[in-house]
């Protein structure tokens, strides 16, 4: 799938002017590009109980599960609920307009969103999220290595 990266980078820069962000005055836009061409946004929102700040990739994941997929067999994956939409390249950026690096947190949830390949822009053009988080943990971890037996806690 060829990326279309000016409007995203675009995107992430429109979306960083909407930050709440009066604590770190630090403005962040995230902007995503979903396997079935939707664009979804987010954008981080402090509070003054600093440790309950969002930044802007959890919007951006938050915002891509709540969008419908446009058709269920394209770029999308999952099942209960229907299938989801995969984010397949994403744009950060400060409120400076240039590329910011995901921290860990986010580079965790965009690994669940879109996979190592997830191509996400960086001050040197755009890499796989596999090259920001090698070695990384996952679902798979999960279900390989947990106690085989009930886990009611006591
Ligand atoms: N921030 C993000 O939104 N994304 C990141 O990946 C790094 C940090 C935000 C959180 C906080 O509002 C501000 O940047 C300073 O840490």
């Amino acid at each position: 799938m060829k990326i279309d990266w000016p409007p995203l980078r675009a995107a992430a820069v429109a979306v960083a002017g909407r930050a709440y962000a009066p604590y770190s005055r630090l403005r962040v836009g995230a902007a995503g590009l979903t396997g079935d061409g939707q664009v979804v946004v987010g954008c981080n929102v402090e509070n003054a109980s600093f440790g309950v700040t969002l930044c802007a990739e959890c919007g951006l994941v938050s915002a891509l599960h709540a969008t419908p997929p446009r058709s269920p067999d394209l770029g999308s994956a999952g099942s209960g609920a229907g299938t989801r939409p995969r984010l397949v390249a994403v744009a950060v950026v400060a409120g400076d307009g240039d590329p910011l690096l995901p921290c860990g947190r986010c580079r965790q949830l965009l690994l669940e969103a879109g996979g190592p390949a997830l191509l996400v822009d960086t001050a040197g053009g755009p890499v796989p999220l596999a090259e920001l988080l090698p070695a990384a943990f996952g679902g798979a971890d999960l279900s390989a290595r947990r106690d085989s037996g009930a886990a009611a806690p006591s």
